[in-house]
């Protein structure tokens, strides 16, 4: 801040590490990415597990849990905090960033999932086309229809709610038989819309842990597109182009996990995903 008498004055800002919020355990397939771009920062996990799945509920409950938990983020003092949930992105983000996130305090980000991933999708494809495979709340949402349209408007989108693969995931049963079964029924489903598609992005940051069944039953000439590693080199990009938010965050390269649910259940589950062993601590959000 300029003073009258020319000086500078600076307010110091609390630093804090970078959060990563997601409504269970997907969001660990993006941190696990984040975290080989970035590993010099600090990281602090939220899976919302007593809630999950969030891809099933209302717009008004995804909205009212995801602003409960950014607001503990926000506690923690996280300078910024990566939503890593395609539903919380498409169905709370938006209103968030435009009408709440002004009460954490001038210096405060909340980032995304589809932006970073629909600036670049359209990059990807021959054909155009394009199939996108979500949970029902992110497809309705029409999220990535209407932003693929702003930044590639030739490009076609087609979508498919895959409502069975986060129950599938989230009880370990993605590598059963019984998988088979929901995987081939909406791949084929998503196909049947356009034979031309030659990029399906898996908009759901579960799905990666679905990729060997999913490359069973898609054709080989069609490439799956996960955005772990997407979402990592935009926040790459993100923190050198605002260095007054990265000054804020801190580096000594440690990350916690939190879950809202059974500390047991997450470090034995939470594994799968992040594919290292993890030790998690519980808060109950709100917290009481
Ligand atoms: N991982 C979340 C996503 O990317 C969704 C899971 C859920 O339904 O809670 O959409």
């Amino acid at each position: 801040m300029l003073l009258r008498d020319g000086s500078y004055f600076c307010i110091m800002q609390a630093k804090g590490p970078i959060g990563i919020f997601d409504s269970g355990y997907g969001g660990l397939t993006v941190l696990k990415e984040i975290i080989k771009e970035l590993p010099q920062y600090n990281y602090l996990y939220l899976g919302d597990n007593a809630r999950a799945p969030y891809g099933s509920r209302t717009f008004e409950t995804v909205y009212h849990y995801t602003l409960q938990c950014l607001q503990w983020f926000f506690k923690q003092e996280c300078p910024l905090v990566i939503v890593a949930c395609n539903t919380a992105s498409a169905k709370a983000l938006r209103t968030i960033q435009q009408n709440d996130l002004h009460q954490f305090g001038s210096s405060k980000r909340v980032l995304g999932v589809i932006r970073p991933t629909t600036e670049i999708i359209g990059n990807l494809t021959s054909s155009k086309h394009i199939g996108i495979l979500g949970t029902t709340g992110t497809v309705q949402s029409l999220s990535y229809v209407i932003e693929i349209e702003k930044f590639f408007p030739k490009v076609k989108v087609f979508q498919e709610a895959c409502p069975m693969w986060v129950p599938l995931i989230e009880n370990n049963e993605h590598l059963s038989a019984g998988a088979d079964y929901f995987v081939k029924k909406h791949l084929d489903n998503l196909l049947h819309q356009s034979s031309n598609i030659d990029t399906v992005l898996l908009a759901c940051t579960h799905y990666p842990l679905l990729i060997s069944k999913i490359m069973q039953y898609l054709p080989t000439n069609i490439k799956i597109i996960s955005q772990g590693n997407i979402v990592a080199e935009s926040l790459k990009r993100y923190l050198n182009r605002h260095p007054e938010i990265e000054i804020n965050c801190t580096k000594t390269g440690e990350t916690n996990f939190f879950t809202t649910d059974s500390v047991d259940d997450f470090n034995k589950h939470a594994g799968i995903f992040f594919e290292k062993s993890i030790q998690s601590k519980h808060v109950n959000i709100p917290e009481e």
